[in-house]
């Protein structure tokens, strides 16, 4: 055992983990999807799930306004919606639209369900705290998709 760098021991514990991806709803009435690496489950009763967005994202501001997320867990077929939704800003392009991302209308407040992935979760944001240039928000699950036929993305399949 060897004191390492910060950043170096993160990365060399990471794997196997799940990549998320987070919707919103803009301020224009649209939905942005966001990747995450950092997110964990944090009640079991109520079903909780906290999500960690800098604050240089346009989903942070999104989340100001509309305080409901969805926390989709990719299946391996999505990897190239993960990509896009971690590389572009939804305030410089319609990530659906370039995706052609399929989705159906879930039971709150109509964000989207992505059909292609393993699980979604349609959460209401309970509380938020800052974590330096982050915020992270807690939100209560209200409802929740599986596909038992998909595999789940992890970073290993995104690398
Ligand atoms: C694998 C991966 C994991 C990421 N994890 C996070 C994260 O946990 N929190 C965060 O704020 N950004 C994270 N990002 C960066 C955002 O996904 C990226 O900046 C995105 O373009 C922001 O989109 P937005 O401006 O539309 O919100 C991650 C990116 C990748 C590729």
């Amino acid at each position: 055992m060897n004191r390492t760098e910060f950043a170096k021991v993160t990365k060399a514990i990471k794997n196997p983990a799940k990549i998320a991806i987070a919707i919103v709803k803009t301020p224009t009435e649209k939905f942005n999807m966001i990747t995450l690496e950092w997110f964990m489950r944090t009640s079991i009763q109520p079903p909780m799930f906290a999500i960690s967005i800098g604050h240089t994202r346009y989903s942070y501001e999104c989340l100001q306004n509309n305080r409901f997320f969805n926390l989709c867990f990719p299946s391996q077929e999505m990897v190239e919606i993960a990509k896009i939704s971690g590389s572009f800003s939804g305030r410089d392009i319609d990530k659906f639209e370039k995706t052609k991302v399929e989705f159906f209308s879930g039971k709150l407040n109509k964000y989207p369900i992505l059909k292609k992935a393993k699980a979604n979760f349609e959460c209401e944001v309970a509380t938020q705290v800052k974590s330096g240039d982050h915020t992270i928000f807690v939100g209560k699950v209200k409802h929740s998709w599986l596909d038992q036929e998909k595999k789940v993305l992890t970073y290993r399949d995104f690398e």
